[in-house]
């Protein structure tokens, strides 16, 4: 399909996959109807090619634990307070139509401008609803993201959630810490973060081989990860909780059963970072 993505833009249609695929479950840990109809046609082949390839067959459940995880997250901030949201490289995120919102919740998706275009032509296509007030902002993330932010009513002075899901890994090291000084100087004390993340020592290990040529020859190797998550984000003031899969608060039952073969789990060193900005670094 042309769809004028380019390969990273392309790795939302995955993700979406994996969430349609998730919402077919009996046992689903999230409602995400309109997955599959965002996937594309070419979602489910990307999907199936890693799988095949890199995970021989089996379905990692790594994509259905973090969306959950992340969205019971972001409705606690909300039930706290929280008023505005940053999907930070937003991809095909439905969590704008999905989720309970309270009133005068606003939600800012950050991504490239083509994958917001097809998302919206899809999304008006299927008369979907949007559950709060949406704002899809066409931007490069590696460039000046944070004027059109601002230009589209992002109000620096009060607590925000971000989300960086599915992103830093994308990211150098120093493409990463460029992203996150951006998100602290816009962040009010009591700002929340939420990311994924992958170990460097994984990132580095013979078990991450394959899956690293397989991502780098696809056009979306992954760059970077980080051993000392807390002690990244401390040293800007937040303070962050790190909860690796298959730890009690990131399991759902789903986790017991992510073994690729004998002795390699899915687990590959990777998990989901929560933090709240308390100012004192900054
Ligand atoms: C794996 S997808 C994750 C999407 C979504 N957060 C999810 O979890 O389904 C990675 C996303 O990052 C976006 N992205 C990567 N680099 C970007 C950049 N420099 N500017 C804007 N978006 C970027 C891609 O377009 C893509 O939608």
């Amino acid at each position: 399909m042309d769809d004028g993505l380019d390969p990273l833009a392309r790795t939302a249609l995955w993700t979406a996959s994996m969430r349609a695929r998730e919402h077919a479950r009996s046992d689903r840990l999230f409602d995400e109807p309109l997955a599959n109809l965002l996937a594309t046609e070419d979602g489910p082949k990307i999907m199936r090619g890693f799988e095949g390839e890199v995970q021989r067959g089996v379905e990692d459940p790594a994509l259905a634990v973090r969306t959950r995880f992340f969205d019971d997250a972001m409705i606690d901030a909300a039930r706290s307070g929280v008023r505005q949201f940053v999907l930070v490289a937003a991809g095909m995120d439905t969590r704008g139509y999905r989720l309970a919102w309270p009133e005068s919740t606003v939600l800012f998706e950050l991504d490239r401008p083509a994958l917001l275009e097809l998302k919206a032509s899809l999304l008006a296509d299927a008369a979907a609803t949007p559950a709060c007030t949406i704002r899809p902002l066409g931007v490069d993330l590696l460039g000046d993201w944070t004027t059109p932010l601002a230009a589209a009513g992002f109000r620096h002075s009060e607590p925000t959630l971000w989300l960086v899901e599915g992103l830093f890994y994308f990211l150098s090291a120093h493409e990463r810490d460029t992203l996150l000084k951006e998100i602290t100087t816009l962040s009010a004390t009591a700002s929340r973060l939420l990311a994924d993340y992958v170990t460097q020592t994984s990132l580095d290990g013979t078990g991450m081989q394959v899956w690293r040529e397989k991502m780098a020859a696809s056009g979306h190797p992954w760059k970077s990860g980080c051993d000392d998550p807390e002690g990244l984000l401390d040293a800007q003031g937040w303070r962050a909780r790190v909860s690796a899969y298959g730890s009690p608060e990131a399991d759902y039952g789903r986790w017991a059963h992510a073994v690729i073969e004998p002795g390699v789990t899915a687990t590959r060193g990777r998990y989901l970072i929560s933090a709240v900005l308390d100012g004192s670094a900054v």
